[in-house]
């Protein structure tokens, strides 16, 4: 604490340091006049401010504002610098409405395509959400305006969101759920963070000592102020002691006096309620000048970096040769997106937007002859036959059709889950008819998530825009004209059905737990563990050009614990347009060591998108530390990477690998193990430290069994034996003790 802040704390009384630790209203913390503390300003949100109307209480009552993509299209942007300029736009916008902390970004992780969030996280992925996230804070925070990492931890559905119980084990919620966090906390420093509404293995997140303090604080080094999602706290006692500073909206004032009674009857240290009137005090303080300097946003620039942002965003799924589409062509535009695209979803991160232009006004605009027919509506699934008639003869008669596609608003939203993921059923019908009478089909596809596409095999050419944004049309037309290149890349697996997901048994659970029993294998571990057909694979985007890899080199063959080894490659625009490369390194751990909770086939360890003239080339390159080949391990309540082979895949997506390099790893470090009369031999035989030994045990068996059975299920058979079985476990000398000390124990 320092010493300002010190003072101020002290010279506050305990009901007016209580009165800090929650909002005066839905978006304002309490000043203290009579010691100059100003209130502090919030606003959602992740993609556009949300900011309250000056002088209103109407309930959603916003100034206009820029909206840019969403996280589902910000993240397929696979560009850190992006999100960084999508921040401090914002932060400017913030900062001339007099907003000094800004509700985002929005990084669960996509658990289930089914979430109705999904639209404003950003993957499936802990590595690429976690460098999205940081860059997107430095951004806001540039800009001198609070940045807001949410919500944590272990939020993935909507179903009963206020209450559920998310149940998972200690690998999966380190390696799946917190690393995102982890990120943005240790990269971005965050000014503050977002608790969620959920329970984590039957604890509140808003009372979670463990997430909210021990590592939040202790471990990632967080120096913000923590606040809890808009009703998220349960017991505001329990909540502050735990390390939740500030409570959304504000309880009326009940939870303050709890707070102050608390205090009086010795049940909460006075202390802890200092120390979190501190935390929001340091940040109310450095962000209030804010208010004394707006700056000046301009909306133009606002709308031309939505379009720039939407245009690297869009990822070409597809491409048969429909696209680009060429001025000559007689080119059939279908369906009501066309002419009212949807562009952002529902709930807290709705921005009140004008700027919004469909890809028809843009083809207009820009001067292009497009015949339009609407063929169904996009607020709902309704098939108008006479309508759909007309689309068939349109899209028969041109030389190129292009449908667009999406799903309506109502399928997706915060507070509710989808369902399923199809299309309107209006939608899938006239694609697949339009695909039969015109072999040039394009589906640009406006959804939050992935959906069903059972249309895909076809269709000539798929371009999925995600949420883009107001600059949706403008970007779509340039995409499909081939004004501008397709460079995004996805940022989640788009799986064949609904059924092949990974937590479709589970999702959304009974209503109280829900239940993560697939564990680490989320999104590509999951499709790859099992090496399953997917739609479209994880990092997958194609482009107008190609991309030659080659010479790639490490600049040692070995790394070690605290060492660090420099991975290069170059990369070649093959084509004849200017494009953009995704580079994405997978890490796989070829090891052979025991996995407890199993391996995943790679992850996802660096991406860098490099843009390139025809025929230009470049060189890229990626640092890897012991920690970029680790999994989590419960038995070290931390990260391991065992000794051995590695391999270093560099590809255009996560199935799509170009070049693989193998690396040794050494290390001396080893989880611990337990050797008893129950160990089975196999574990020992594997583990450098008792190889030996346990290689001597069993020569001294061999030939056991000769003849009996065959020597690989022999082998086998022994492999699963425990020592018990093999030694005279009570000998002090035998074979078990040498173990014993082999393990270290
Ligand atoms: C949402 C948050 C949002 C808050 C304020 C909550 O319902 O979960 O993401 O920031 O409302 O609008």
């Amino acid at each position: 604490m320092n010493s300002t802040i010190e003072e101020l704390v002290q010279s506050l009384t305990l009901e007016e340091k209580a009165g800090l630790c929650s909002g005066r209203d839905f978006w304002r913390t309490k000043a203290v006049e009579r010691l100059g503390i100003p209130a502090m300003m919030m606003s959602d949100g992740p993609h556009g401010l949300r900011a309250q109307k000056p002088g209103s209480s109407l309930p959603n009552d916003s100034i206009e504002a820029v909206c840019y993509p969403a996280g589902c299209a910000a993240a397929a942007s696979f560009d850190p610098t992006l999100t960084r300029r999508m921040g401090a736009a914002l932060g400017r916008e913030a900062r001339a409405a007099g907003v000094q902390m800004v509700l985002g970004p929005a990084i669960n992780i996509k658990r289930s395509p089914l979430c109705g969030r999904n639209f404003e996280y950003y993957s499936e992925d802990p590595f690429l959400a976690g460098e999205l996230a940081a860059a997107f804070i430095q951004g806001v925070q540039g800009e001198g305006v609070a940045a807001c990492p949410k919500h944590f931890a272990a939020n993935n559905q909507e179903t009963r969101r206020l209450t559920v119980d998310s149940r998972l084990d200690e690998r999966t919620l380190h390696e799946i759920y917190l690393p995102a966090f982890e990120t943005a906390v240790r990269e971005g420093r965050p000014w503050s963070l977002m608790c969620s509404y959920n329970r984590v293995n039957g604890v509140y997140a808003s009372e979670h000592r463990q997430l909210l303090t021990e590592l939040l604080r202790d471990s990632w080094g967080f120096a913000g102020f923590t606040v809890s999602d808009w009703g998220a706290v349960n017991d505001r006692v329990q909540g502050l002691a735990a390390g939740l500073d500030l409570e959304m909206p504000g309880s009326g004032g009940v939870n303050d006096a709890r707070l102050v009674e608390a205090v009086r009857s010795g049940a909460l240290d006075e202390a802890a309620l200092d120390k979190a009137a501190a935390r929001i005090l340091n940040i109310v303080l450095r962000t209030a000048d804010l208010a004394r300097a707006p700056a000046e946003h301009g909306a133009a620039n606002g709308h031309a970096l939505a379009v720039e942002l939407a245009k690297e965003s869009a990822v070409l799924l597809r491409n048969l040769g429909a696209l680009p589409l060429h001025p000559g062509q007689k080119v059939a535009y279908i369906g009501a997106f066309a002419e009212t695209p949807r562009f952002q979803g529902g709930g807290s991160s709705h921005v009140n937007t004008r700027g919004a232009v469909g890809a028809l006004e843009a083809a207009r605009r820009g001067g292009r002859t497009v015949q339009y027919v609407a063929g169904f509506p996009a607020d709902r699934d309704q098939r108008d036959e006479p309508e759909f008639l007309r689309a068939v003869a349109a899209a028969e008669s041109a030389d190129v059709a292009v449908i667009f596609a999406g799903l309506p608003e109502f399928f997706e939203s915060e507070g509710a889950d989808r369902r399923h993921m199809r299309l309107p059923d209006c939608q899938n019908n006239l694609i697949a008819r339009v695909a039969a009478v015109q072999k040039n089909t394009v589906v640009v596809l406006h959804t939050g998530a992935p959906v069903e596409c059972p249309w895909a095999e076809d269709v000539s050419a798929v371009l999925c825009m995600y949420l883009a944004g107001e600059g949706v049309g403008e970007a779509a037309d340039a995409l499909l004209w081939g004004d501008a290149n397709p460079a995004g890349r996805l940022p989640e697996t788009w799986p064949l059905r609904l059924e092949d997901t990974p937590c479709y048994l589970d999702y959304p659970g009974d209503g109280v737990t829900a239940d993560y029993r697939e564990g680490v294998f989320v999104g590509y571990r999951w499709y790859d563990a099992r090496r399953m057909a997917v739609r479209w694979p994880f990092g997958h985007g194609l482009s107008y050009t190609g991309f030659v890899y080659r010479d790639a080199a490490l600049d040692r063959p070995t790394l070690t614990e605290d060492g660090e080894a420099t991975l290069r490659v170059r990369i070649r625009n093959s084509g004849a347009v200017p494009g953009a490369e995704v580079v994405q390194l997978y890490v796989s751990d070829a090891t052979g060591a025991p996995a407890p909770g199993g391996r995943v086939p790679q992850a996802l360890r660096g991406f860098q998108k490099v843009r390139l003239e025809p025929g230009q080339e470049c060189e890229i390159c990626f640092t890897l530390t012991a920690r970029d080949l680790s999994h989590y391990d419960e038995r070290l309540h931390g990260w391991y990477a065992a000794p051995g082979r590695y391999e270093l895949r560099l590809g255009h997506s996560s199935r799509d690998i170009r070049i693989t390099v193998p690396l040794q790893f050494e290390t001396q470090r080893f989880p611990p193990l337990t050797v008893d009369g129950t160990t089975p031999l196999g574990l020992l035989l594997a583990d450098p430290r008792t190889a030996v030994t346990a290689q001597k045990l069993l020569d001294g068996r061999r030939g056991d069994g000769d003849g009996l059975m065959p020597p690989e299920a022999m082998a086998q058979m022994l492999d699963a034996t425990p020592l018990r079985e093999l030694t005279d476990c009570s000998a002090p000398d035998g074979l078990l003790a040498a173990l014993r000390r082999d393990a270290g124990e």
